[in-house]
C-alpha cells in the first residue's frame, strides 16, 4: 500500500486557512489508511506494506494532528471569539461543538495508538482488539466527516470574511512557530 500523500502542493503559511484545509485532506487520507489496514488484514500478521502504512498513520495522528488541533484551538478559535460582529455568532456556536469533537477525537486516537502499536509490536491482534480498533476508526471517520465539513464549508469561509489581514498573518506566524519554523515576513 503506497504511503505517499498524493495531494497537491500545500498552501503556504501566508494562507493559514488554506493550510488547515490541506491538513484535513491528510486526516482523511491517514484515517482511510488505518481502516484499509484493519479491513485488509483483520488483525492477522502485518506484511511490510501494511506495516509501513500503519506506522505512518499512527505517527501522523500522534505528532502532526495535535498541532492541527492547536492551530484551531489556540490560534483560530480565540480570534473568532473576540469578534464583535453579528456575522460571527453562527461561527461561535459551531466552535463549542468543534472543541467537544476535538476532545472526543483525542480520546479515541489515544486508544487507536495503543492498539495499533500493539499490532506493530506483537504482529497480530486478537478478535476483541480488532473489534475495538474497528469501532474506534469507524466512529472517528463518522465524526471527522461531519466536523471537517463544518470547518471547510462554514467556519473557514466565515473566518476569511471576518479576520483582518494582520490577524491572518499572526495565525500564519503562530502555525509556523508551532512547527519549529522561523517566523517569516509575509
Ligand atoms: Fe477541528
Ligand atoms: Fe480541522
Amino acid at each position: 500500500m503506497p504511503v505517499s500523500l498524493g495531494v497537491q502542493k500545500d498552501h503556504g503559511f501566508d494562507d493559514p486557512l488554506g493550510l488547515l484545509f490541506d491538513c484535513h485532506r491528510r486526516i482523511e487520507l491517514f484515517l482511510k489508511m488505518l481502516l484499509k489496514v484493519a479491513n485488509d488484514l483483520q488483525g492477522s500478521p502485518l506484511d511490510k506494506q501494511h506495516r509501513d502504512a500503519l506506522e505512518a498513520a499512527l505517527r501522523y495522528f500522534s505528532t502532526a494532528m495535535p498541532r492541527h488541533t492547536a492551530d484551531e484551538e489556540k490560534s483560530l478559535f480565540p480570534r473568532l471569539r473576540q469578534m464583535d460582529a453579528p456575522e460571527a455568532d453562527e461561527a461561535l456556536k459551531r466552535i463549542e461543538v468543534l472543541e467537544a469533537d476535538h476532545i472526543a477525537a483525542d480520546r479515541d486516537h489515544q486508544r487507536v495508538d495503543i492498539v495499533g502499536r500493539k499490532w506493530l509490536a506483537e504482529g497480530q491482534l486478537s478478535q476483541p482488539e480488532l473489534g475495538e480498533l474497528m469501532t474506534l476508526l469507524n466512529r472517528l471517520q463518522q465524526m471527522y466527516s461531519r466536523h471537517i465539513n463544518v470547518e471547510d464549508t462554514s467556519l473557514f469561509p466565515a473566518a476569511r470574511q471576518l479576520l483582518s489581514k494582520e490577524q491572518v498573518r499572526e495565525i500564519g506566524r503562530e502555525m509556523a512557530e508551532r512547527r519549529g519554523l522561523k517566523p517569516v515576513q509575509f
